[in-house]
């Protein structure tokens, strides 16, 4: 089995941690963290739902490892559990099960636990170190990689948090193969995203080996997210706080973070909302002619091939383009906007008019 070992660096924390890929990995955790973490007792965070379909092989991956029986910290997972009082039933079971300094919280999970167990691990004893074993899409190629951690607040997302770089992300591709088809596809709209911001070969491969991809074949599977991770790595250690290179990350999301807003989280996953917000993109950026016809229409196809989203043709433009205003990648009024110039490259526009943005969300077909 092929590993693959990419660095992150971490300017916050002057360290260094790797990302590891290999199919089969959960089966060794005990192996890797031995490596990582000498004599460190692994307790390990899940959710009921991972840890139905993975529980056995992770537990039967970390035999050996620590001296005393594992223990299993489940919460809910879900955007609705990712709040301070999951936080603190963490910390609770840490106290039952004697969490110390030698501790290593492994958490086995999506992006909310990855971002609510790491939050927990991080303020627990002023923080216990956190290896990584993302579960989802968006937890492999984006949550789980750059040390950020933290809840939502009732009054908005994220807005709870930390920087807690971890020990080390160990990323198992075939852990995805039980994930519905939905959140599989709503994770490959972030892929499709890697690929069009800053890889014009990873976007080629997903145009060649897109079926594959959503069969979940590990062959395919293991080469993209190796690239994501790659590109997350590469962005993140050149600029943990997302004041410049970070922000190319947000392409599509200026938009779908509007229609997620506007329709109160509801309606769309996260994946599904950028993959509206890069076809908005997209059209604005052909009418400006900044962005090439035949580019544009490789650009909306991949994205129009990773599946359906819900619609869009009811919601209004004003709203979504007065949400887009509150969104806080405003940066001293101006909205910092991800505009994609050719297949792999985009710049930030600070120009972007509320017209324009208009004209291209009309495009898409939303209500006037
Ligand atoms: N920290 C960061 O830099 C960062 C970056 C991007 C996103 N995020 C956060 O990530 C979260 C979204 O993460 P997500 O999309 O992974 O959602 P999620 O963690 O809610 O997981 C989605 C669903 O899939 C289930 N699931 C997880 N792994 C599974 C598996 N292998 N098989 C079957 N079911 C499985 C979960 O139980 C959940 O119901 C958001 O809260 C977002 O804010 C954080
Ligand atoms: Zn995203």
């Amino acid at each position: 089995v092929k590993v693959i070992d990419i660095r992150v660096r971490s300017a916050n924390r002057r360290t260094e941690y790797p990302i590891i890929i290999a199919e089969q990995l959960a089966g060794s955790l005990g192996a890797q963290l031995a490596r990582l973490a000498p004599k460190a007792r692994p307790i390990v965070v899940s959710s009921p739902r991972v840890w139905r379909h993975h529980g056995p092989l992770v537990t039967a991956g970390l035999r050996g490892a620590g001296d005393t029986p594992l223990e299993v910290i489940l919460v809910a997972d879900g955007e609705r559990a990712k709040h301070l009082r999951t936080v603190s039933r963490v910390y609770d079971r840490l106290l039952d099960v004697k969490a110390d300094r030698r501790t290593v919280v492994v958490v086995v999970g999506g992006g909310v636990l990855g971002d609510l167990a790491g939050f927990a691990a991080a303020s627990f004893l002023r923080g216990l170190p956190v290896v990584q074993v993302p579960t989802t899409v968006v937890a492999q190629v984006d949550s789980a990689i750059g040390g950020k951690v933290g809840v939502n607040h009732s009054r908005g997302k994220n807005l709870i948090g930390a920087f807690h770089p971890p020990l080390a992300v160990l990323t198992d591709p075939r852990l995805l193969s039980t994930l519905p088809a939905r959140e599989l596809r709503a994770g490959l709209y972030e892929v499709v995203k890697y690929g069009a911001i800053s890889s014009a070969r990873l976007f080629a491969r997903l145009e060649r080996r897109l079926p594959q991809i959503l069969a979940c074949e590990s062959a395919a599977l293991v080469p993209v997210i190796a690239e994501c991770s790659r590109i997350k790595a590469r962005v993140v250690s050149i600029d943990e706080h997302e004041t410049g290179l970070r922000r190319i990350l947000n392409f599509g999301h200026t938009v779908g973070h509007a229609l997620e807003a506007i329709t109160s989280y509801t309606r769309f996953l996260h994946g599904e909302a950028v993959g509206w917000g890069m076809l908005a993109a997209v059209a604005l950026a052909r009418a400006r002619g900044e962005l090439a016809p035949t580019a544009a229409e490789r650009l909306a196809t991949l994205v129009d091939r990773v599946g359906t989203r819900p619609a869009i043709g009811d919601l209004s433009i004003a709203d979504c383009v007065e949400a887009t205003a509150r969104d806080k990648k405003v940066v001293a009024g101006t909205l910092h906007f991800v505009m994609p110039v050719a297949i792999g490259r985009t710049r930030i526009a600070t120009d972007v008019t509320t017209r324009e943005l208009a004209r291209a969300l009309r495009t898409l077909g939303m209500r006037p």
